[in-house]
């Protein structure tokens, strides 16, 4: 039997689903860069915020199931669209060049999974199962003293240097493009189309690693 063909199925709809967690997943690491800045004010202040996002456990649940669910489909519509491109294409190029587009979607491929990669390293070592993966003692209520226990250990600090940089270049690339299938390939928008994604990128990346090296020079204590 011919089954119908469905939205998700078409490059189309993978493309829509890609954009729409894109976003949900953009808006999260904004706020929680933002949210992380607070340890410049102190423990009290960042304790004090940790303990209200966990203070109502419908909504941090609800939020962390949106947030698994966008990863999720994030992915599998990555994966799903590149499998598409290689199976229209059988038989590879014999030479490939790659020019800026082609460079800018293999980082998206490859630092997209580097990401994920450290999405979940990022998790073991803060959240769960609460152990800090053995490098710190890990506190359920002292979020501050995890933050700078964890970034006094250098290669704690590298790994998450390293995850910056593509995550920089990932949300980069990503509203770049973004606002490109927008329609925002105009002369006239063209300054707006460049310069939002590299002040996101910069801003989110340069913001996580002043926090990490802040407690790795001992100006955050
Ligand atoms: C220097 C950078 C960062 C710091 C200091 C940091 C800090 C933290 C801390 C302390 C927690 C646990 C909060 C708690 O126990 O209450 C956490 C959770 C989390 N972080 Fe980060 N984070 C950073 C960067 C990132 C990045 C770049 C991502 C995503 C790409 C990310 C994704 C998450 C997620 C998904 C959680 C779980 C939230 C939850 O428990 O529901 N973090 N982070």
């Amino acid at each position: 039997m011919v089954r119908t063909l469905t939205l998700l199925d078409t490059t189309i709809g993978k493309k829509a689903v890609m954009a729409i967690t894109g976003l949900v997943l953009y808006g999260f690491v904004i706020v929680h860069m933002l949210g992380n800045l607070q340890v410049f004010l102190g423990p009290a202040q960042l304790n004090k915020y940790a303990e209200t996002l966990k203070g109502t456990p419908p909504v941090l649940w609800g939020a962390r199931g949106v947030l698994l669910a966008s990863v999720a489909l994030h992915v599998w519509s990555a994966v799903s669209l590149i499998g598409g491109t290689s199976e229209a294409r059988k038989v590879d190029y014999k030479i490939r060049k790659y020019g800026a587009t082609n460079g800018a979607a293999l980082s998206m491929r490859y630092g997209g999974f580097a990401l994920l990669a450290f999405i979940l390293f990022h998790l073991a070592h803060f959240t769960a199962p609460g152990l800090g993966l053995g490098i710190y003692k890990h506190s359920h209520t002292d979020v501050y003293a995890n933050v700078v226990s964890s970034f006094s250990t250098w290669w704690v600090v590298a790994i998450y240097l390293v995850a910056q940089v593509f995550l920089g270049l990932h949300l980069y690339h990503g509203s770049w493009s973004l606002l490109q299938t927008l329609g925002l390939s105009h002369p006239r928008y063209n300054r707006v189309r460049n310069l939002l994604p590299q002040a996101l990128g910069i801003g989110v990346a340069g913001g996580n690693i002043l926090i990490a090296l802040s407690v790795f020079a001992g100006v955050v204590r």
